[in-house]
């Protein structure tokens, strides 16, 4: 059924329609080339991945502004005159949104590639960006086809599609919000009545995509058998003073008192090749490279905060002056206390949705500060507990 008697010019879209299927192949060729994955990537992407994946925060202003734009359009040719005048440069604006969308998808699948993306609002993100823009992509067919065969009904049908489509793409892109700003920035001013529904909704869709996690991640020693405790322990501090079975102590060495340490260390299990390792430089900084320093290294210092050396990482940041590490203290650093707290407290850290630390990642920064916070130690005289022994390995190795 025609919706514009008057009209009589045929329309033709021959163009538009050349341009609608080249953007529908490249978007599934991209998808193919750049799979979306939902965990690490096994493999480092090229820098020419990473250079265009880093364009993702600007590219994706396009597609806001076009299909914000079109909503407009669709409002002012909800009439038969309406669409008459505004129908074309709708037109304009959904292929322009629609281009926008496709090369923003893409570009943030390669900025994915970095690492570093997990968890719920990361899913959330990328599976909601792809399906709103394969629904923009088909509301755009459907649209041409129903201005080619002047069709008001399958008209009426696209203006469904495109607002379903706009709607998944818009709460897509809230959840990618999520991930730059963290997952209280948009409500964190917000009143009350507004504030508490938001965050039961968001909750709801994390809780879609999100494992459970394990309550509060306590490290668990391994089943080991019980060790004798190595009688060369010469810190009275970190010797712990558990019963020493009796027939394991060589009669030789006199047990260490506090007022009598040994003073020659004898560096308790020898291993060469860490011997010029030292804690700090070695095992905590590569944990803080690796989960903490996009946000807090060179480029970026979120909350003032610094962790790219011992010096600023001591310093502490704007609310943790001083007191971001307190030797032997843990529970008064405020680093341990952020990354010790529930994932969904909104000032855990790293922030929601970011790679997070292991559990024995977390338990290795608490027991470097209760042996002293030192940057002095080695890798070698430090007596790590022995269900942590393999992370430290692995971090020393590098
Ligand atoms: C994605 C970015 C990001 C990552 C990754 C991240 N943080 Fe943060 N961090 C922030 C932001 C943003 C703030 C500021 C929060 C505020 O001011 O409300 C912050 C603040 C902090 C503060 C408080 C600083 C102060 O004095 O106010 C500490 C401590 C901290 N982070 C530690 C860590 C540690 C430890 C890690 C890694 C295990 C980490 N952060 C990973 C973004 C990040």
């Amino acid at each position: 059924m025609s919706y514009d008697p008057q009209f009589e010019e045929p329309q033709s879209h021959t163009g538009t329609w050349i341009a609608t299927v080249v953007l529908i192949v490249g978007f599934i060729l991209g998808l193919l080339i750049f799979p979306p994955l939902y965990e690490a990537p096994k493999s480092d992407a090229s820098s020419a991945v990473l250079f265009v994946g880093r364009f993702h925060p600007i590219l994706l202003h396009l597609p806001i502004g076009a299909l914000i734009f079109l909503v407009v359009l669709e409002f002012a040719s909800i009439t038969r005159r309406g669409e008459m005048k505004f129908g074309p440069a709708a037109l304009l604006a959904l292929f322009v949104g629609a281009a926008g969308s496709v090369v923003a998808v893409l570009a943030g699948i390669m900025l994915s590639r970095e690492g570093g993306y997990a968890g719920g609002n990361f899913s959330l993100h990328q599976t909601m960006g792809i399906i709103g823009t394969a629904g923009v992509l088909l509301s755009l067919v459907v649209r041409l086809t129903a201005m080619g065969q002047r069709n008001w009904e399958l008209l009426q049908a696209y203006k469904a599609l495109f607002f379903v489509s706009f709607g998944i793409m818009s709460l897509g892109a809230h959840f990618g919000g999520n991930l730059s700003h963290g997952s209280t920035f948009l409500v964190k001013h917000a009143p009350d009545v507004i504030k508490e529904p938001m965050v039961k909704v968001e909750k709801w869709f994390l809780a879609l995509v999100e494992k459970p996690k394990p309550a509060a991640t306590p490290v668990v020693a391994p089943e080991i058998a019980p060790v004798p405790k190595e009688p060369q322990v010469i810190d009275p501090k970190i010797a712990t003073s558990g019963p020493v079975p009796k027939a394991a102590v060589p009669p030789v060495t006199p047990p260490p008192t506090p007022s009598m340490p040994n003073p020659v260390p004898t560096p308790p299990i020898p291993a060469p090749a860490a011997d010029d390792k030292f804690v700090f430089q070695h095992v905590i900084l590569p944990i803080f490279e690796a989960k903490c320093n996009k946000c807090h290294g060179e480029e970026k210092q979120k909350g003032e905060l610094r962790l790219d050396t011992f010096e600023w990482t001591m310093k502490g940041g704007e609310n943790s002056a001083d007191k971001n590490i307190v030797p032997g203290k843990p529970d008064e650093s405020v680093t341990f206390q952020l990354i010790s707290s529930p994932e969904d407290d909104s000032e855990h850290m790293p922030p929601e949705g970011k790679d997070q630390l292991t559990a024995e990642e977390t338990a290795l920064i608490k027991w470097w500060i209760e042996q002293g916070a030192s940057s002095t130690l080695k890798v070698s005289d430090a007596r790590f507990p022995a269900e942590l022994k393999a992370v430290v390995d692995g971090l020393v190795k590098g």
